[in-house]
């Protein structure tokens, strides 16, 4: 079966986002790690892990279809991080460019009558709309709970609450 160029060009790009993301949220861990936010670290480390069996996905995809996907190279993540409120900020931000991403492949796929990528897609569709509003519900707590540090001692309980809701993948 054949992709068309930009669908290839669009996928192999892919593997560069997700490879980024799993780096930035390993920094985020090895953040939470050092400052002493337990679940925190539990959590970012998970959902570093999850990204990368994204990136797994598309690289399998690719290569099933006897397309030699490229592997990327991955820019250095920031270490500047402030606070566990600006991290998960962050991500929310990194997850809102990921689902973009996603969306213009699906776009591409629609155009060149590719159902068979359109299909593939269309766990991705989901899964961004999960991660979207995991981040939000997390930013929200802030709100809610508020900012002293009684109140991230919470939102940190709860970062390790979610780090036990994360699966392994295996089909990646
Ligand atoms: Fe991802
Ligand atoms: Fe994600």
């Amino acid at each position: 079966m054949k992709i068309s160029n930009n669908m290839q060009k669009a996928l192999n790009n892919q593997i560069a986002l997700e490879a980024n993301a799993s780096n930035n949220y390993m920094a985020m861990a090895s953040w939470c790690e050092v400052t002493g936010y337990e679940g925190g670290t539990s959590f970012f480390y998970a959902q570093s892990d999850e990204e990368r069996t994204h990136m797994l996905k598309f690289i399998h995809y690719l290569n099933n279809l006897g397309i030699s996907a490229v592997m990327p190279a991955t820019k250095s993540p920031s270490s500047n991080f402030k606070s566990l409120e600006s991290i998960l900020k962050t991500a929310l931000k990194n997850e809102q460019t990921v689902t973009t991403a996603i969306h213009k492949m699906v776009e591409i796929s629609q155009k060149d009558k590719d159902h068979s990528t359109y299909a593939f897609l269309e766990w991705f569709v989901n899964e961004q709309v999960q991660e979207e509003t995991k981040f939000e519900t997390l930013i929200q707590k802030f709100e809610l709970i508020g900012r002293d540090k009684i109140a991230i001692n919470e939102i940190d309980k709860t970062l390790a609450v979610y780090a036990t809701t994360f699966t392994a993948d295996t089909t990646a």
